[in-house]
């Protein structure tokens, strides 16, 4: 049979895929209750270039089926991540020597991390694509402006406002397949001792705690410290700093200055050991995390059918994107979950993309705990277990698939 290789976005050489999860909807799609069940669907499949040890999907849908005007994240939901990126603020802010800097965040949502900026009369433009977010963002006070970042954008933003002292992002790079027209775009508006500072899922992460829910559409990159210190050289970059994070299930915090304009941490020397000994840029570590995907599904759908035996309710907790790949991939659907309970409003009273679970209102979980739960927003899990004492109280378990997939006794 012959394999398909596709074409990397960071260096042009071919690389082949190593995960194929088959036909996925967008991990965001969700669903009204009567629309048809032929929904868009792409295959979501992943491989490491192995020239440049980049980790990317194969293909991915057009951005513009997945950052629209509808589109359902809105990053100030939850009150651990407003800490985090008030934290990630406050660490930006000392090390800003300029005395009136400029702070440009790409992919600014609805402002959760600028509005720190912004409260401290500190100039800043929030670049956003998705029209929703970037209005609530400007109603908390933070600039923002509506459109895609790349060379262009840059150099309309040098224009108005001059070059950035720091520019910032958060969950958005991993998702850009042009990532070329944004280090573009980034190597010019970064003033000379500016920093770019982003991050984003941690590839290690994802091998040790066999996070493949981490995979979806709005994914296109796992980062690691080689694959990006490879790709930001391209552009007369380099890594100067990381910083893991323990947020969204294992993210990484990369600083990068124009070269030699910094100091390298030891933290980077320290990772890059670390990185080579864990084999993430080796298409063998990338055979055996296949591996324990496939026999994580396995567990999953195993524990499922046998709680479901005992004539046990178990509902989902955190309708996330991530869950559209385990409940696609491991063909969960309403018949297991009676529904999957979520936060956010614009969630609720619609159906989970592919799998067609209804998602519903946290009161619904309070007003009538199931027996078991199964743990989706696994990234928000202290949090979480921290305010569902009472539904331990009441005798309610919890399932969980990430790192292993465990069923409470
Ligand atoms: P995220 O993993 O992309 O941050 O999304 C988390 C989802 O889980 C979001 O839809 C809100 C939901 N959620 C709850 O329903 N309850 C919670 O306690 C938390 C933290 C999140
Ligand atoms: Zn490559």
């Amino acid at each position: 049979m012959d394999r398909e290789s596709y074409a990397c976005r960071t260096c042009d050489s071919s690389f082949e895929v190593f995960l194929s999860f088959g036909q996925m909807p967008l991990g965001n799609g969700f669903l009204s209750p009567h629309s048809p069940s032929d929904e868009y669907r792409f295959p979501l499949e992943v491989g490491l270039c192995e020239q440049c040890g980049m980790v990317q999907l194969a293909e991915q849908p057009d951005a513009e089926r997945m950052f629209h005007e509808e589109y359902a994240f809105f990053s100030s939901t939850s009150r651990r991540m407003a800490a985090h990126f008030g934290e990630f603020a406050g660490q930006v802010r000392q090390r800003l020597l300029d005395p009136d800097p400029f702070v440009v965040e790409l992919g600014s949502n609805d402002g959760i991390m600028l509005r720190h900026f912004a409260d401290a009369g500190v100039r800043h433009l929030g670049i956003e694509p998705s029209a929703n977010v970037a209005v609530a963002a400007r109603e908390k006070g933070v600039q923002t402006i509506c459109r895609f970042f790349n060379q262009q954008t840059a150099e309309d933003i040098i224009r108005e406002h001059g070059r950035a002292d720091a520019i910032l992002a958060a969950n958005v790079i991993c998702h850009i397949a042009d990532l070329r027209s944004v280090l573009a775009g980034i190597k010019e508006l970064l003033s000379p001792e500016g920093l770019f500072i982003y991050e984003d899922p941690y590839l290690g992460d994802i091998l040790t705690n066999t996070s493949y829910d981490q995979i979806y559409d709005e994914h296109v990159f796992y980062f690691s410290l080689a694959s990006v210190s490879r790709f930001v050289a391209q552009y007369g970059l380099e890594v100067v700093d990381v910083a893991s994070q323990n947020v969204h299930g294992g993210s990484m915090r990369y600083s990068i200055a124009h070269r030699s304009a910094h100091p390298v941490s030891d933290a980077v020397t320290t990772l890059r050991q670390q990185e080579d000994r864990q084999g993430l840029t080796q298409l063998a570590s990338f055979h055996a995390f296949r591996d324990r995907v496939e026999q994580s599904r396995t567990r999953l759908r195993t524990a499922l059918r046998e709680v479901r035996a005992t004539g046990a309710r178990i509902v989902g907790y955190g309708a996330t994107s991530k869950s559209t790949t385990v409940l696609n991939y491991c063909g969960i659907g309403p018949d297991d979950l009676e529904f999957i309970s979520d936060t956010t409003p614009g969630k609720q009273g619609k159906l989970t993309p592919g799998s067609r679970i209804p998602v519903r209102p946290y009161d619904d979980f309070v007003s009538d705990y199931p027996e078991y739960a199964l743990l989706f927003a696994w990234n928000h899990r202290d949090e979480i277990m921290a305010n569902e004492d009472a539904f331990r109280n009441a005798g309610g378990r919890w399932i969980q698939y990430v790192p292993e997939v465990t069923v409470e006794l």
